[in-house]
C-alpha cells in the first residue's frame, strides 16, 4: 500500500468504502446538482468524483455529454453498469475516467459544466485542485461546487477535520477574474441523524460562470 493508502482522498480508502456495501449512495442525483443545472443548455460535462454515477446519469438523461471520473475503480464500474442498464442512448452520452484529483488537472476551457459535489479535501490540497477545475470550464460555462458546510460539524457526525470544509463565500474568494457568481449561499435540507432524529443540514453552493 502507498504512504497516502488510508488517507480520505484515496483509491484504496475509496474502492474498500464502496466495496463495503453493494451500494455506497442512492442513486439518485444531488437534489441541488439538479436544482442548478435545470435551466442550463446542455453540452459537455464533467461530473468530479462521481461516484457510482447518479448525478452524471441525470445529466445524461438532460441532454449534456458527461465525463465522469473518480478515484475509485469500483465506483466507476458500478457507474458503468447503470448507464449500460439504462440503455444504448444514455450510455453514449456518458464517459467513465479513473483520475485522481491529486495527479490530474482536466484541459482548460473544455467543458459546458465542472460539477463538484462533495468532494472534501484539506484546503492546502483543495485551493489548487479547485483552481484547475475552475479552470477547465469554456467561456460560458459553469462551475458548480456542492459541498457540506461547515455548520454541519457538531450536527451530525462528519470526518473531524474542521479543514476539509468550507463556505460557498470562501470559495468566491478564491475564483480569479472573469466569473459572474449566480448562487453562493449555504442552503438548508432536512437530514437525519444516525441516531434517527430529526436535523437541519446545510449545503455550501457555489455556482458561476464564466
Ligand atoms: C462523498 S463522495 C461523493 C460521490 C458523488 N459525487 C455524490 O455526490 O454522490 C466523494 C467521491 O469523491 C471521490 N474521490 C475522493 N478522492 C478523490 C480523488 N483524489 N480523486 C478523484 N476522486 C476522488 C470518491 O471516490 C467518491 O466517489
Amino acid at each position: 500500500m502507498s504512504e497516502r493508502s488510508s488517507e480520505r482522498w484515496s483509491a484504496e480508502f475509496w474502492d474498500e468504502r464502496y466495496r463495503s456495501k453493494p451500494s455506497l449512495w442512492s442513486g439518485n442525483a444531488n437534489a441541488v446538482v439538479m436544482a442548478e443545472t435545470a435551466g442550463l443548455t446542455p453540452g459537455r460535462a464533467l461530473d468530479v468524483g462521481c461516484g457510482e454515477g447518479g448525478d452524471a446519469l441525470w445529466l445524461a438523461t438532460q441532454g449534456w455529454q458527461v465525463d465522469g471520473v473518480d478515484v475509485s475503480r469500483v465506483a466507476l464500474d458500478r457507474a458503468a453498469g447503470h448507464a449500460a442498464a439504462a440503455g444504448g442512448e444514455i450510455a453514449s452520452r456518458t464517459r467513465w475516467e479513473q483520475r485522481d484529483l491529486l495527479a490530474w488537472t482536466p484541459p482548460a476551457s473544455s467543458y459546458d459544466l465542472v460539477s463538484v459535489p462533495f468532494l472534501h479535501l484539506p484546503s492546502a490540497t483543495r485551493v489548487p485542485v479547485y483552481a484547475g477545475l475552475a479552470a477547465a470550464v469554456a467561456p460560458g460555462g459553469t462551475f458548480l461546487v456542492v459541498a457540506h458546510h461547515p455548520s454541519d460539524l457538531g450536527v451530525v457526525p462528519r470526518p473531524p477535520e474542521p479543514d476539509l470544509f468550507f463556505t460557498a463565500e470562501e470559495l468566491a474568494a478564491e475564483l480569479d477574474d472573469g466569473w459572474r457568481v449566480v448562487t453562493r449561499e449555504a442552503r438548508s435540507r432536512p437530514g437525519t441523524h444516525p441516531d434517527g432524529y430529526e436535523v437541519l443540514l446545510h449545503d455550501t453552493v457555489l455556482r458561476a460562470t464564466r
